[in-house]
């Protein structure tokens, strides 16, 4: 379906040309399939500079693909794996995590998607009891699906403590690109500089047409990989076709400037929905996502026009998300707020 560019998600958003071009680039003779060929060669050279030189990575289909294969690999199936309660693998992956592990997922509230070791802690009284799933995985997700973002010592603190009780630390690094460019850093200071054992690198939402990547920097984890990507239909066989695209995010910048646009538009889509005195800001704004209290007497006339996801809702007013894109534009925030100024005033 067609529709108004909107704030939907970035997943909305196409392909950057850049990308387009380097598939299109990649389109000539045949190369060896799954991976043994020259552009996912240079895509992984690209990874090391990016992460550092001690990393195993691997390409996958998808995001959600990309956090069941790295936690299969960091786990058995008698474990847990302790994550938010607002993380995207437990509320909008239909349950593939737990699937694919058969481990339990044990989730801590979090009002704006980050975690604490204090909420880590809630879940270890049982390290140890054979009657309970032992948890062996934290995962955090980087910037979190409230579009806020972990510091490099939040990250550290949750690292540190998971290495102490004999954890491992996984990042779901779907928007890990609009982390960065939130904390002023490279990829390498927010993962393997503060401790992260494994990361599902995220591509399709920073400009990209598909394809994730998952990241070991603990490499003895990525032992048996292989096996499990191919099991769990991860391997894709024309894999040149991801690795290009990474590729050129990871060229010239790309990602960072990609990323940078999306954050900046979130800002200023924020700071004009606050000129707005019926709609409020309900998270801070660190990354390229939006959540604003709207009231529900509204949204049926906006949603005529702009389609958008409603996270909460009580009898007066849902809390939507609103997401900010690559290709977003001044021009597309200006025509969305007169649009909701129109509707509100009426
Ligand atoms: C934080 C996060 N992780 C993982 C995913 C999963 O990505 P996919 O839809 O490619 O499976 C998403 C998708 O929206 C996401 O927002």
């Amino acid at each position: 379906m067609l529709m108004q560019k909107g704030f939907a998600s970035d997943n909305n958003s196409g392909v950057h040309p850049d990308v387009i071009r380097a598939i299109e680039a990649a389109n000539s003779d045949h190369v060896v399939a799954y991976g043994d060929d020259v552009y996912t060669k240079r895509a992984i050279e690209k990874m090391r500079q990016a992460f550092g030189k001690d990393i195993d990575v691997h390409f996958v289909f998808g995001g959600t693909g990309a956090n069941a294969v790295a936690l299969k690999a960091m786990t058995d199936s008698y474990n847990a794996i302790i994550c938010a309660e607002t993380a995207h693998m437990n509320v909008e992956e239909v349950g593939a995590p737990e699937k694919l592990t058969g481990c339990k997922l044990l989730t801590i509230p979090s009002k704006n998607g980050k975690i604490t070791v204090d909420g880590i802690k809630s879940h270890l009284h049982a390290l140890g009891n054979q009657h309970h799933a032992q948890p062996k995985v934290v995962s955090i997700t980087q910037s979190t699906e409230y579009g806020t973002v972990y510091t490099p010592d939040e990250i550290r603190d949750i690292a540190d403590f998971a290495h102490e009780m004999g954890l491992l630390l996984h990042v779901d690094g779907a928007r890990l690109a609009n982390a960065a460019v939130s904390l002023g850093t490279g990829f390498k200071q927010i993962t393997a500089g503060v401790g992260v054992d494994a990361l599902s690198f995220g591509g399709t939402k920073n400009g990209m047409m598909y394809g994730e990547a998952v990241i070991f920097f603990d490499r003895e984890l990525s032992k048996d990989f292989k096996y499990i990507q191919k099991q769990a239909t991860q391997l894709p066989s024309k894999m040149r076709f991801i690795s290009a695209q990474f590729d050129a995010v990871l060229s010239n910048g790309l990602w960072r400037s990609m990323a940078a646009n999306a954050n900046e538009m979130a800002k200023t889509l924020a700071n004009e929905l606050r000129s707005i005195p019926q709609i409020k800001i309900t998270q801070n704004v660190e990354a390229n996502a939006v959540f604003a209290l709207i009231p529900k007497r509204y949204l049926a006339e906006i949603r005529k026009r702009y389609f958008f996801y409603t996270w909460h809702e009580d009898a007066k007013s849902a809390e939507v998300r609103l997401m900010a894109s690559f290709d977003t534009t001044i021009e597309d925030i200006d025509a969305f707020v007169e649009f909701l100024k129109d509707v509100i005033e009426k």
